[in-house]
């Protein structure tokens, strides 16, 4: 049990949240990282409204403990998604690609929580300002979509701490105890983690990308998309074809099509690691075998403790 405002406000044991991911979380790791102690999130940006209902209601009937839904606000289907969170009156909601204002009130008159993922001071600021419970801040580290300023998780660390009050967790590149241990003691009430999680066994990702990800080194993703939405990817054919059109000047419209629709299922859900979009994070190249959820745990409390004795000793 580790005491922070996060914990205590959102009923969790840990200050570990699961970050929602397309293609990777769905009921059963979000329900198994509840399980453990943190907060499991369903990623609900790849799912149609009736999919989300389902897996909402299966978390439900599994597990007592807190868990959360992520709905990128830049999804043309985020309203239909937001509907069915409020209807099944899901604990916490954590909005991403979007602005923080437009739902934070509707989302606390039907008793729910809120969280808004930022990668820079203006977006906290405004979060802030508009009422929600916590703030993520995620680091152009991470996996996935990310800001364009290209803003690392330490360097937003220590630019948010100064001026955020409400409950402050660090996202980007975590991917042990250490880890963890270093952003608390610089001021952060909780961590998000991505990557780390997309690689765990109970993860829906696809065997294929979970091996893949294990087998990356140092240097395997590249910040790529910058035009129409920058996104961390791992290098594959695909990613080297947008490198090539990117090098040659590549418009935004011709990235759009080259990207095409699917692309991301049919690589981390379907298993096509040539041709499919893979997110993933810098943290990749630190992650050694697909693990189960609870031995992703076991690892991070060892981890951190070993690294708060090491402290201790130095007097
Ligand atoms: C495969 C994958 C899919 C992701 N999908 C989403 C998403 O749908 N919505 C979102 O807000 N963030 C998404 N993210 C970002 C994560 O929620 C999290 O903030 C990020 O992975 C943290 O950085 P890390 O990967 O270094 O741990 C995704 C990340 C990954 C790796």
């Amino acid at each position: 049990m580790i005491k922070t405002s996060f914990t205590e406000i959102f009923g969790v044991k840990y200050p570990v949240i699961q970050g929602g991911m397309v293609w990777c979380s769905g009921w059963r790791l979000a329900c198994a990282v509840s399980e453990a102690g943190g907060l499991g999130i369903i990623g609900s940006g790849s799912m149609y409204p009736e999919v989300l209902k389902d897996h909402i209601r299966k978390i439900k009937a599994a597990t007592e403990k807190p868990f959360g839904v992520n709905v990128p606000l830049m999804y043309a289907h985020a309203d239909q998604l937001i509907e069915v969170m409020i209807e099944e009156k899901v604990p916490v909601i954590i909005t991403s690609a979007g602005s923080p204002s437009k739902y934070t009130s509707r989302f606390h008159e039907a008793g729910i929580k809120v969280i808004h993922v930022v990668s820079n001071l203006k977006f906290a600021l405004k979060s802030q300002e508009a009422g929600v419970d916590a703030i993520v801040f995620e680091g152009f580290e991470a996996g996935g979509h990310n800001g364009t300023e290209e803003t690392s998780t330490l360097v937003l660390m220590q630019l948010l701490r100064k001026h955020i009050r409400v409950p402050l967790l660090a996202a980007g590149g975590i991917g042990s105890g250490e880890a963890i241990l270093g952003l608390m003691a610089m001021g952060a009430d909780g961590v998000q983690i991505g990557s780390l999680f997309a690689a765990a066994r109970e993860s829906s990702a696809h065997d294929s990308f979970k091996a893949l990800i294990v087998s990356a080194g140092d240097g395997a993703t590249d910040l790529v998309l910058k035009k129409i939405g920058a996104t961390r990817l791992l290098k594959n054919r695909f990613y080297n074809e947008v490198k090539e059109l990117e090098l040659n000047g590549g418009s935004a419209d011709e990235l759009k099509d080259l990207l095409g629709k699917g692309r991301a299922r049919i690589g981390m859900f379907e298993g096509d690691m040539e041709n499919g979009e893979l997110e993933i994070g810098q943290i990749a190249g630190c992650i050694e075998s697909v693990k189960s959820v609870n031995e992703i745990f076991d690892e991070l409390k060892s981890s951190f403790n070993d690294a708060l004795n090491r402290l201790k000793l130095m007097e």
